[in-house]
């Protein structure tokens, strides 16, 4: 059994609710939030209370709601933003503020025309004012990805001292490559004396699509916290994908980590959010994607068929997919058209599936795919024609 778990920070309601077009009503946020906890998140971030009162109210009804995962609430290092979100969060079972401020000198000089020690001493009183309401800080270096490690340290430093339990690095513009987001978490954990009093939390961005791969690199350097979302969802190009890094951690046992989400539900799950917020799931995406177990290449379908894991690394039931699939194209080969008749009840013997496979490919060369329509008009024309012979 791995020893190291993995805490799972959810932040569909609050990053994910940020896509265009995707705002949900409290009652639509509820029933998601109650899904993710089933799900087994250990942290979930309801909202941002501040921005307004319907955000207000949902942080307050999920805190209310929720038993077993931490109900977080966002704010910036600004005592009103931090007062807010303790208020939404009263009810909470184990509530958390996450507060926190840009530190990399893009941030520091275009949004705050401040100082770096100006906004290390600003981070540093939001903490103090967030642990005046709960004992769960969580700090966020925005663009932490681009600030200057040393600086960063100093800021880590500060905040933890002050009384944060929870260190964010987000790499907020999704900007770096996995061995330098690796490289950073790595300098944090030897340059930061007090680092073994909180723990470090990886939120990635995935503007240059290396968003789950930063995560995972964030992990094998020390951190021990992942921020995402389901089907990846988020500002711009979104945010590190629930479902992925969850399975990568599965998968690769060796590295020594597990987490506490129930798999099975990750495909319930992505359809909740997806019907939800009116965004599909494109087809080829890991793991939830409609294609994610399917295989359509005559050379894939028959090494699938004589043993599935020449082709899948991950059994569909794991996942709660509706099963792995032999979608029939012209690319098909004799193999798959044998066993889709097989499964409808056509126990064609190898010389039968020869003359078929010439009409299956007349047939699949006029249509993008195959279909079981298709599969029993050939199997009625071919009994016709063996019966008149
Ligand atoms: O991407 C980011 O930096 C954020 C913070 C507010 C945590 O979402
Ligand atoms: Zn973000």
């Amino acid at each position: 059994m791995p020893e190291k778990k993995i805490f799972i920070f959810d932040t569909t309601l609050r990053d994910g609710e940020q896509v265009p077009g995707c705002k949900l009503n409290s009652r639509e946020k509820i029933e998601i939030a109650l899904q993710l906890e089933a799900l087994g998140v250990d942290v979930l971030e309801a909202g941002f209370p501040i921005s307004s009162p319907g955000d207000f109210q949902s942080v307050d009804e999920i805190s209310r709601i929720l038993r077993n995962a931490t109900v977080c609430g966002l704010s910036r290092a600004v005592e009103k933003d931090i007062e807010t979100a303790a208020r939404a969060l009263k009810h909470a079972k184990h509530p958390r503020i996450h507060t926190g401020i840009g530190t990399s000198d893009f941030h520091i000089k275009s949004k705050f025309n401040a100082t770096r020690e100006e906004i290390l001493q600003r981070a540093i009183q939001a903490v103090k004012w967030a642990k005046s309401y709960v004992d769960d800080v969580e700090f966020y270096a925005e663009d932490a990805g681009r600030t200057d490690n040393d600086y960063l340290a100093r800021v880590i430093e500060g905040v933890i001292a002050a009384g944060a339990t929870v260190v964010n690095i987000p790499d907020t513009t999704g900007y770096c490559l996995p061995n330098q987001y690796g490289d950073k978490i790595a300098y944090l954990m030897n340059n930061v004396k007090n680092i073994d009093k909180a723990v470090i939390s990886c939120h990635c961005h995935n503007d240059l699509g290396l968003a789950t791969a930063n995560s995972i690199a964030g992990i094998m350097n020390g951190a021990r916290q992942i921020e995402c979302t389901i089907n990846g969802l988020g500002e711009r190009a979104g945010n590190t994908s629930l479902e992925e890094v969850v399975m990568v951690i599965r998968q690769h046992k060796h590295l020594g980590f597990y987490t506490g989400i129930r798999t099975q539900e990750l495909n319930p799950m992505s359809r909740l959010v997806s019907d939800t917020m009116r965004v599909p799931v494109q087809p080829n995406k890991a793991i939830v994607g409609a294609n994610a177990f399917s295989h359509s290449s005559g050379i894939h379908q028959d090494g699938f068929l004589k043993d599935a894991s020449t082709y899948e690394i991950i059994n569909p039931d794991e996942v709660g997919a509706d099963g792995s699939k032999i979608v029939l194209t012209a690319r098909s080969g004799r193999s798959a058209l044998a066993f889709r008749l097989h499964r409808l009840g056509y126990p064609y013997s190898r010389n039968d599936i020869d003359v078929l496979y010439e009409r299956f490919l007349q047939i699949a060369d006029n249509k993008k795919e195959v279909v079981e329509e298709d599969l029993h008009q050939m199997a009625k024309a071919y009994s016709g024609s063996t019966v008149n012979a």
